[in-house]
């Protein structure tokens, strides 16, 4: 049977004090409903709808995707209202799962657990145990010990209110039973909402089971309602990636100290010192170090390759044993061949360096092909903006460039040649040859030094 997912997320977040929708914050980089989003589509759920109501059109805007149907609840009238809300576009006979937007933690694995529950004659519930299940709905069970009701907090007696295990709110049926049981939902109690839960009670009477089955962590079912429980959550989902990266041959200088916003791919005996933020999708070969407080975003970073603290990459290749930094910017488009290194205080941005070509200080390599071995010194400017368009420049391989040179694009200096240290070099620079564009030094021997007038 095919899978569906509803996605509650029409809820205001009032407690998150924000302009911004609750759904919309973000752990790890993603915004809290796309990792909920993200599950399903990791479960192969054919349908994704997503239920929004608060800031729908910023929601619809952030989440738009194929495999999304964005169904609007005008009033948030309870939980069992903003399900009704998706039922008419669910397929004839489907599975569905309901998930909330606010709840991103929860593991496929767990949720395919819940869903080998559901059949015609069964339907599947998270629940959980907590030592403190205040606010929570409570789960009743039968003498058979079998599921029978959920009594919110609120409609709950004193004897309920003892009941430890709660409602997580996750829940998988199949449309049918939706169909047959959301008509069925009144606004008769505490809250004047419609209860989704109240759909376990007309399960039990007319004798569908009601198998429950428990995350494997707590984390998985907590809720985001204010920034504290956000940055909570963003802790234990970076702890849970800190290990995955150490279990596979990772040494982090400190666990607690390391963001992985995306995707982390590493190798073996990979060093990540503290500080350090991976976004985007980054690849880190055997034997790559990083230094602290070091960015990078969208970089694929070769064997034995050093990072040294402070470096900011986005957008690159490093093939292999580079040096960077410490304090190097690469920007987008930058390409280093095996041995290339890019020293402090070096920006480059479109810039390709040759095996062991080097840039290593306070210089900008834009628009720039370096051939091998190719020497730039310290204070090299590539001006490569006229003001209106962008030029490149060429550096053939050996050339050594002197330090405190402005290279005029589009210019190309050849193979072997050599540029004098304070040169502007606007005119190509022929193979081999020394080009050198410097005022004469003057000189006056005996020169004395001018001396402080005195008034009497
Ligand atoms: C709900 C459950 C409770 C469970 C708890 C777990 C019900 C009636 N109660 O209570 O048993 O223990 O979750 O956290 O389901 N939402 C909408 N539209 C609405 C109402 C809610 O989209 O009209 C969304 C909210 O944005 C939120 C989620 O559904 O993400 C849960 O709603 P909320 O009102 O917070 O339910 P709880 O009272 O927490
Ligand atoms: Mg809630």
């Amino acid at each position: 049977m095919s899978l569906e997912v509803i996605i509650l997320a029409a809820g205001q977040g009032t407690r998150m004090r924000s302009a911004l929708p609750k759904v919309l914050h973000r752990l790890a980089g993603k915004p809290l409903a796309g990792h909920v989003a993200d599950t399903a589509r990791a479960l192969a759920a054919e349908k994704i709808h997503l239920v929004i109501g608060h800031g729908a059109d910023q929601v619809r805007d952030t989440l738009m995707a194929d495999d999304v149907d964005f169904v609007v609840q005008e009033e948030q009238l309870g939980t069992g209202h903003a399900v009704d809300q998706a039922v008419p576009s669910l397929m004839e006979d489907s599975r569905v799962l309901i998930l909330y937007g606010d709840v991103p933690l929860i593991r496929k694995e767990t949720l395919e657990q819940l869903l080998e529950q559901v059949s015609d004659q069964q339907m599947g519930l998270l629940t959980v145990d907590l030592s403190d299940p205040q606010g929570y709905g409570r789960i009743l069970r039968d003498e058979a010990g079998e599921v029978s009701a959920i009594v919110e907090q609120k409609d709950a007696s004193a004897e309920q209110l003892l009941i430890t295990e709660v409602n997580t709110g996750i829940l998988a049926v199949t449309s049918k039973q939706l169909r047959r049981w959301l008509p069925q939902l009144s606004n008769d109690n505490a809250q004047g909402e419609y209860y989704l839960t109240d759909i376990i009670d007309l399960a039990y009477r007319e004798k569908t089971r009601i198998a429950s089955v428990q995350p494997a962590r707590r984390e998985e079912v907590e809720g985001v309602n204010n920034r504290l429980q956000l940055a909570a959550l963003e802790r234990a989902f970076q702890t849970n990636q800190a290990q995955e990266l150490m279990l596979a041959g990772v040494t982090l200088a400190d666990p607690d100290r390391i963001d992985v916003r995306g995707e982390l791919n590493t190798a073996r005996d990979v060093f990540i010192d503290v500080g350090c933020v991976f976004e985007g999708r980054v690849e880190l070969a055997e034997g790559v170090e990083i230094g602290p407080y070091c960015v990078l975003k969208n970089v694929r970073v070769g064997p034995d390759v050093k990072i040294a603290s402070h470096s900011v990459l986005e957008d690159c290749d490093l093939d292999g044993n580079n040096q960077v930094g410490p304090f190097a910017r690469l920007r987008p488009g930058t390409h280093l061949e095996n041995l290339a290194k890019v020293g402090n205080f070096v920006e480059t941005k479109k810039a390709h360096l040759g095996q062991g070509a080097k840039v290593n200080h306070l210089s900008y390599i834009g628009d720039t092909w370096v051939g091998e071995h190719a020497n730039i010194g310290a204070g090299t400017i590539t001006c490569n903006y006229d003001g209106v368009n962008k030029h490149t420049t060429q550096i053939g391989a050996g050339a050594f460039i002197g330090s405190n040179s402005s290279l005029v694009a589009p210019v190309h200096i050849g193979a072997g040649a050599t540029v004098g240290a304070g040169s502007t070099i606007a005119r190509d620079v022929a193979d081999h040859a020394l080009a050198v564009t410097r005022a004469k030094q003057l000189q006056k021997n005996n020169w004395p030094r001018p001396a402080k007038k005195t008034t009497e």
